[in-house]
Formats: structure tokens, C-alpha cells, sequence
């Protein structure tokens, strides 16, 4: 078995944002006895984790950007390998507040791509195959090309690519900070659009790039999709793979999760965490109210215009709809107003909540899922095994992964915004028939989303590499 190095910004259970981090957590855990796992040392880490200093080095890119790294273990996991340097981590968020980018990212996440390079030279790692995760990681097979030849021998690179519209893009002037040769500022190299784009040199530098499902990998080479990386991926197709992603089952699950009020593996059981979520959420208190949830990031991505943009259609109906989330301001603004206005039929709770996250799975009949486009998507698949039957928009992770209950599926699947509301309409006409309904849900619950055959299918091309 090879010696795999996990890079990514994100690792359950140490640092969450989506669902990057549950499927590296995933990964790292199911390969765990050849691989090591690095991430930059965060401020949320070191308040969670006992973490312990092995060793410094000094990190040169260019005569003016000369950096510290201390290097860090803990305690409690075996080879989980921090990256520290608290003018980089040591602040509150991963990436930056409300959904926006601190403007040195570039600098950051360069710096713990190249640090890990000079890690595994220093701590003498042997990785045959680095597997690294978005465009936060992706200048690792660049760094390793140019400038550890020597060292690297045969070491090959996996890029994943999670979500392709976050890109890694900064102003050409960055250039010079990445200690890379003038050349690479090129249509060829990096350079796109008269900008940096990070993610190019991912696609470009790594010997097999994957995706997270395999509709999502016929979708990026589209123009649609793509954001306007498509002609490059394109170009680059035969080393595209999609590899949909599972769910750890030990992490998400009816009968094992402490999160909730009662463990069930009946619509019965389901009931009591239903009523207790409407109690505490101040929500009317009744079984028989068909009730909706999301649990997101709450960007343009996963389609929540559309909830406010038929908000008065989806009022006048008998429903509830629970939504939890964090991210964009505007969002934030007009969901609190619209909970305002409808107490008892619509609650918003605003922040990254992991409690409230397996509390609304495990109490919801519904889950929403109207994404304008979806890499893969967890949530979806976390819903199912908690018995909250998926309304999605047909897009990506989202169509391989939901057949509608008209084809003798387990959700409700639309396209286009106007097929919305009727599609809602369509799931709670079976809502209301308690046969039917019953037996949806025991379907549901007994689908199988682990991660069994996605974790065979990146072993063997761990092997092949
Ligand atoms: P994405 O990675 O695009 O955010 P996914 O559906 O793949 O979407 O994964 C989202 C993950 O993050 C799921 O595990 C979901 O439960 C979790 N999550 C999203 N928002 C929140 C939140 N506000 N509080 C707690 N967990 C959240
Ligand atoms: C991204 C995507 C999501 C996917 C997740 C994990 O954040 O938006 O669809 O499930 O990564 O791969």
C-alpha cells in the first residue's frame, strides 16, 4: 500500500467549514495506516486540540518573502502534521469573515503548500502520493516540480476538485510573492484573464485530477459549469476523474448520533426529535406539518434566492421550513426578516451549529437541496440516512445521487425555478398519504451512501499512480 499525504484547508474533526472537511476526514480516516494528514494550524485547532511543537524551519520563496514554520503534532491522532505560523492561522476564520476571502490568501495558503514540501524533506516523509484539495493546496505538485526534484524521486500528485468556482484568483502583482519563475505567468502556466488563478496550477501539474461525482465531471468541461475553466479542463480530460462521495456512517447516523434527543430507526422515533426541534425553535408543536430544512453555506451557490424569491407561495402552505446557516450578509439579512414575520412557520438560525446541524437531519421530513450547481453535496445524503426525504434541483452531485420518487426513487428532483413550488406540491401530496409516506421514508433510511465503493475506487487509482 502506498504512503499517502492528505493536504486540504479543512479536516474533520478538526476544522470545518463544508463539506471538504467531512470528505477529507473521510479519507484520512479510512487510509489512515499509510498516510499522514497535513493542515494549517488554526486558531480553532489549538483551542480544541493538545498540540505539541516538534521542530522549525525557515521557508524561503524569493530574497523578500522569507517565512517561519514551526511544525506541529498532536497528541491524539497519529500522523496529523500542523503548519504553524500564527501571522497566517492564528485568526478566527478559515478562509475570512461572512463568506469573503481575507485578502492575503494568497500568501497563506502558498506558504502551507510549500511548507509541507519542506516538511516531509525535513522530517524525512517518504509521500508516493499526495492528495491535494481545491485550490488552497493546489501550487503543492508546482512546488514539487520546480523545486524538490531531488527529493520527490516518484512522488505523484491526486487534485481534487471540490468546488471549481472558488478558483484561488488574485491581481497579477501577487505573482512575485509565490517565489515561482517569471514564466510561469503564462496562458500555459498560471496566469488567466491577466490574473493569478491558483486552481490552473492543480489541473495542470497534477498526474490525475478528480471530481466529486461523475455528473460534476461532465459538467466543469461545459461552458455552463466550467467557470471558464472548461476549455483547459477540457484539454486536460483524460486525467479527469469523478469519484462520487460517501458518508461515514459512524459520524451520521439515526441509531449512534449523541447530538439528538432520541435515537430512532423508525418514522416513531423520528417523531419525538421533530416535536422537540419545533418546542425549542418556537415553532407550532404538531407532527402532522410537513416540515422542510436546510442546512448550508449560505452562498449563491446553493440556490437560496429561490427560497426567498417564493417565499409568499411557500408561506401559504401548511409547512414549516428550519433553516440553519451561516455566510453571506444579504442572505442572513432578508431569512431573519422573513422568521420574523412567520414565527411560527419559519425559523432561521444564523451561525455553524454542529448540534442543530444533527438535530434539524434527524427531525426534518424534508430536506432542501435548490442548488444553482453542486460538486457532489453531503447534505443530501446525510438527509437520507435520517429519514428526511431530498428536494433537489436535478445539477450535479444532486442528480447522481436522488432519483425522484416517480421513478420509483426516494426525493423529489426539479430543474428549472419554475418547476420548484410544483415539485413541492408533488412531495407533500405524499406526505399526506401515511402509507406511502412511511414506506418512503423506511427507503430512505435503508439506502446505502457509505463510502465503501468511492474509497475502493481512489485506492486503485492510489495504485495506479
Ligand atoms: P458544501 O461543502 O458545499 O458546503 P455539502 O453538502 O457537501 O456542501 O456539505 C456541507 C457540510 O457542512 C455538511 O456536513 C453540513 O451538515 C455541514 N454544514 C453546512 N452548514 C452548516 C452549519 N451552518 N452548521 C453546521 N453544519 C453545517
Ligand atoms: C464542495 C461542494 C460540495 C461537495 C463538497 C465535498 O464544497 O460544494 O458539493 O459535497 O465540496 O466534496
Amino acid at each position: 500500500m502506498k504512503k499517502i499525504g492528505y493536504v486540504a484547508a479543512e479536516c474533520v474533526p478538526f476544522i470545518k467549514v463544508g463539506g471538504l472537511a467531512d470528505v477529507v476526514g473521510s479519507l484520512f480516516k479510512i487510509f489512515k495506516r499509510n498516510s499522514y494528514l497535513f493542515l494549517p494550524l488554526y486558531k480553532k485547532i489549538k483551542e480544541k486540540f493538545k498540540i505539541k511543537e516538534i521542530g522549525e524551519i525557515e521557508i524561503y520563496f524569493t530574497d523578500f518573502r522569507k517565512e517561519k514554520c514551526k511544525i506541529y503534532k498532536t497528541v491524539d491522532f497519529q500522523n496529523v502534521i500542523f503548519i504553524g505560523n500564527d501571522y497566517y492561522f492564528d485568526r478566527d476564520e478559515v478562509y475570512g469573515p461572512e463568506g469573503k476571502d481575507y485578502p492575503d490568501n494568497i500568501e497563506r495558503f502558498s506558504f502551507f503548500s510549500r511548507s509541507i514540501c519542506e516538511i516531509c524533506k525535513y522530517l524525512d516523509i517518504k509521500i508516493d502520493v499526495f492528495h491535494c484539495n481545491d485550490w488552497h493546496t493546489s501550487l503543492l505538485p508546482l512546488y514539487l516540480k520546480l523545486f524538490y526534484n531531488d527529493f520527490k524521486r516518484n512522488t505523484k500528485v491526486v487534485f481534487t476538485i471540490h468546488n471549481i468556482a472558488y478558483q484561488g484568483i488574485f491581481p497579477s502583482e501577487k505573482f512575485s510573492i509565490l517565489g515561482l519563475p517569471s514564466e510561469y505567468f503564462s496562458i500555459e502556466g498560471i496566469e488567466f484573464y491577466g490574473d493569478i488563478n491558483l486552481m490552473k496550477a492543480g489541473i495542470i501539474y497534477s498526474d490525475i485530477i478528480t471530481t466529486v461525482s461523475k455528473k460534476f465531471a461532465d459538467e466543469i468541461i461545459t461552458p455552463e459549469f466550467g467557470f471558464k475553466l472548461d476549455g483547459l479542463l477540457r484539454k486536460y480530460r483524460e486525467k479527469i476523474v469523478g469519484i462520487v462521495n460517501g458518508i461515514d456512517y459512524q459520524i451520521w447516523h439515526p441509531m449512534l448520533d449523541e447530538y439528538i434527543k432520541r435515537k430512532y430507526k423508525t418514522l416513531k422515533g423520528k417523531m419525538i426529535n421533530k416535536v422537540y426541534l419545533q418546542e425549542e425553535l418556537s415553532l407550532i408543536k404538531k407532527e402532522d406539518i410537513p416540515l422542510f430544512s436546510i442546512v448550508s453555506r449560505l452562498v449563491e451557490q446553493k440556490g437560496i434566492d429561490l427560497i426567498i424569491e417564493k417565499i409568499n407561495d411557500l408561506m401559504n402552505k401548511n409547512i414549516q421550513i428550519v433553516i440553519l446557516g451561516e455566510g453571506e450578509e444579504k442572505y442572513k439579512e432578508k431569512l431573519s426578516e422573513i422568521s420574523l414575520k412567520n414565527p411560527e412557520k419559519f425559523c432561521f438560525i444564523q451561525g455553524f451549529n454542529e448540534k442543530l446541524a444533527h438535530q434539524i437531519y434527524a427531525s426534518s421530513d424534508f430536506f432542501l437541496m435548490p442548488s444553482r450547481f453542486e460538486p457532489c453535496g453531503l447534505g443530501q445524503m446525510i438527509a437520507l440516512k435520517y429519514g428526511s426525504v431530498p428536494v433537489v434541483r436535478k445539477v450535479g452531485g444532486l442528480y447522481d445521487t436522488v432519483k425522484d420518487y416517480e421513478e420509483n426513487g426516494w426525493g423529489f428532483t426539479f430543474y428549472k425555478d419554475d418547476e420548484f413550488i410544483p415539485t413541492i406540491e408533488r412531495a407533500i401530496s405524499v406526505y399526506n398519504n401515511k402509507n406511502l409516506w412511511e414506506r418512503l421514508v423506511k427507503k430512505c433510511m435503508e439506502l446505502d451512501f457509505s463510502w465503501k465503493n468511492s474509497s475502493q475506487a481512489y485506492k486503485e487509482i492510489y495504485e495506479s499512480l
